[in-house]
Formats: structure tokens, sequence, C-alpha cells
């Protein structure tokens, strides 16, 4: 028999070496997450994914996308408490970039927007910070507007991992934190990118961008036009038993 965990009152069972948010996704219950992707290893950058952990007469928060599942957790996860947090996440992120979705080709298609639309995001929440950062339109097939970038280091280890090229890395700390091209120059154009490279595939934001393709899906049509990103997660997870899912965020 396998073991389990609580999470909101109900039994997961989970395989060892399983995260709490991965035995979630693979018993069909869903917690919100921004930065995990099941073919890397958890980042922990977001900390959408952040649980509620009742342990004895104390509790504690953690990210559930690098918390191990073991035998007798008690989660709480789909309360106001927590999605309220989540909300004031998903705020924040907006705020730090230049997330104008109406003007973004990857509206419909982002999981920032689909994430703060499922978790009944109604106001900005926070000043915003207007950043300046300018695109990299120097590769003839590829766009990168790095005032999307919500640093989730997808790409970084999708290039990285995948695609062996490391075109990407996140530099600076903090508020200067940000995505830079790993060339002499800076620019995009002096990498071997290619347009079939998985690092082309994950970014969930409009950040990594291929040129002359852009609006191409009718509204309507887009990935999250008619699936919120909750029962998207639920249809891509990977499931043992069934041998159903795939990638939650590639858009193959
Ligand atoms: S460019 Fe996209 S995939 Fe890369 S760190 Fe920024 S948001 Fe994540
Ligand atoms: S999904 Fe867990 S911290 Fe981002």
């Amino acid at each position: 028999m396998s073991e389990s965990f609580q999470l909101d009152g109900e039994d997961i069972p989970y395989t060892p070496g399983q995260t709490v948010l991965q035995a979630a996704l693979s018993a069909g219950r869903y917690i919100p997450h921004l930065c995990y992707h099941p073919e890397f290893k958890p980042h922990g950058s977001c900390k959408v994914c952040t649980v509620k952990i009742a342990s004895g007469k104390s509790q504690r928060t953690a990210a559930s996308c690098t918390l191990p599942a073991q035998p007798g957790l008690e989660i709480e996860s789909d309360s106001d408490e927590m999605n309220e947090l989540r909300r004031t996440l998903v705020q924040m992120l907006f705020a730090e970039g230049n997330h104008f979705c109406p003007s973004c080709e990857k509206s419909g298609n982002c999981a920032l927007q689909a994430l703060g639309s499922d978790l009944g995001v109604m106001t900005a929440g926070f000043r915003h910070f207007y950043p300046d950062r300018p695109v990299d339109a120097s590769h003839p097939d590829i766009l990168l507007d790095f005032n999307r970038c919500i640093l989730c280091e997808l790409c970084v280890r999708a290039s990285c991992e995948v695609d062996e090229k490391c075109v990407f890395a996140l530099s600076g700390r903090g508020i200067t934190k940000h995505l830079v091209v790993n060339a002499a120059s800076g620019q995009l154009a002096d990498t071997d990118i290619a347009l079939i490279d998985k690092a082309m595939q994950v970014c969930p934001v409009g950040v990594i961008l291929t040129k002359r393709v852009g609006f191409a899906e009718p509204i309507g049509e887009r990935r999250y036009d008619q699936r919120p990103i909750s029962a998207q997660a639920l249809d891509d997870a990977p499931r043992a038993a069934t041998g159903k899912g795939r990638c939650t965020s590639c858009e193959e």
C-alpha cells in the first residue's frame, strides 16, 4: 500500500521521492503553481504553490513544489487564507513587470494571466514599477521582451539541461535580478538558439516569442480560453496509473 498525506482533508497517495505538489497533481488535486514544470527540478521561486502545514499545535508554510511528501502531513491549500496570499503574489508579479495583456500576443496562452483569472485577481493591488528593459530583437526569428519576465528560470533550465546551450541566465540580486543572454555582446543573435529548442517552448509568459507568428490563434481557441489553468494543469499532469498527461506548460 502506498503512503499518503492529507491535503485539505483528503488522503493523497504518493510514491517515495514525490513532492507534495507532484503527488497532488498525480491524484487529480490542483495546487496553483507557476515556476514548477514536470520535466525540470523544482525551482521554488514563485511561491504561488505555498501551502500551510499543521504539525501538532504548530503551523508553518512551505512551497509544495519542493516539499517532500511524507506520511501524516496535514496540508491546507485551497483555503481563503492561502488563496489570498496567492492573489497578492500574482499582483506583485504584475506590478513588477509590464504585463499589459491587451497588447501582448501571449494573452490567452499566458500562465500568469490565466492564474490571475483563476484566483479572481480583480485589482492591481500595488503601484506598478513600469520597468524599461530594452527588448532584444537582434535574432532574425526570435524576440525577447524582458519586461514580462517573472524570473521562473524555466528557459535557463531548458536551455542548459535539454538544449545543452545555456543561452539564458539570471543575473543580479533582489530587485535588480534579471534575465540575461549568455553572449559576449549580450544579444540573442550571437547565440546558437534555434526555434526547435526546448527553451523556446517553456516560457509561461510573453518573453520568448517567435517572430512573424503573433496573434495567430483566434480568440476562443487559445490555451486558456475554454479551460482554466487549474483544469488544464490536471489534464496535463503525469498520471502513473493511467499513463495520461503531458507537459503542463509546453504548448505543442
Ligand atoms: S524568460 Fe520566461 S521562462 Fe525565462 S525566466 Fe523569464 S518568465 Fe521564465
Ligand atoms: S511552483 Fe512552487 S515555488 Fe513556484
